[in-house]
């Protein structure tokens, strides 16, 4: 008799220290906000991109080519001009050359695709808004690259505009008329190596306010 009694007493305890902490931890958290920030898809797709350099030979479907060129073209431009064209390259003599003749860009030859990002110059906002055609097609370079992500595919930005000589290389594979500038090409394929996230978050690039 004596030993269950203990033995209650043993629960007993366990339950009151149990309850302390929970009302200590309680405490503690009381007077501060927390902000729970849920992810949906669209987040989590735009958190987790990142450039992928190196492709498995697997072809990419019809389909997936032309959703990424409809999230191209749903980017926004000034003044709604879309000013812009996009070379879809399946060729492999072609990819083989712009990638020879691009110095950052030797991953082209290994893609089974390439979508070229132009700018369509005389689209786009005359005088003062010039340079305004880089800023739309770039947005549109980006919703691409998010869209492969997004479809299981991988794709880097190369960079062609503004360096003379890569803009003079790739208009001329291309056949380019003189009014479309490529802005970049955008290998795409399936990743044989998914490459890393990288933490570009930080804290120091923010001003409040003012400066
Ligand atoms: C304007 C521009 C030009 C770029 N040119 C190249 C390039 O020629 N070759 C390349 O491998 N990556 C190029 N990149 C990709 C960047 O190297 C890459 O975005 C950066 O290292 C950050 O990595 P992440 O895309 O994985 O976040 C370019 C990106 C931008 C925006």
């Amino acid at each position: 008799m004596k030993y269950s009694s203990q033995i209650i007493n043993i629960i007993l305890a366990c339950a009151l220290l149990i309850l302390a902490i929970k009302v200590t931890l309680l405490d503690s958290s009381a007077g501060k906000e927390t902000v729970s920030v849920k992810t949906n898809d669209a987040l989590e797709n735009i958190l987790t991109r990142r450039s992928v350099r190196s492709f498995t030979e697997q072809a990419i479907p019809e389909a997936k080519i032309d959703t990424l060129l409809r999230a191209a073209m749903s980017a926004p431009t000034a003044r709604n001009t879309q000013p812009w064209a996009f070379v879809v390259i399946t060729d492999k003599n072609t990819l083989k050359q712009l990638a020879e003749e691009l110095p950052y860009g030797k991953m082209i030859a290994q893609a089974p695709l390439a979508i070229v990002a132009c700018g369509d110059l005389p689209k786009g906002i005359k005088g003062y808004g010039d340079g305004y055609w880089v800023q739309d097609v770039s947005a549109a370079t980006e919703n691409l690259l998010l869209a492969a992500h997004a479809m299981g595919l991988g794709a880097v930005w190369t960079g062609v505009f503004p360096v003379p000589e890569r803009i003079e290389s790739v208009k001329r594979i291309l056949s380019l008329p003189d009014s479309i500038t490529p802005l970049n090409v955008i290998p795409v394929g399936y990743p044989a190596n998914p490459g890393v996230v990288k933490d570009k978050y930080k804290p120091e690039n923010i001003r409040y306010q003012k400066w």
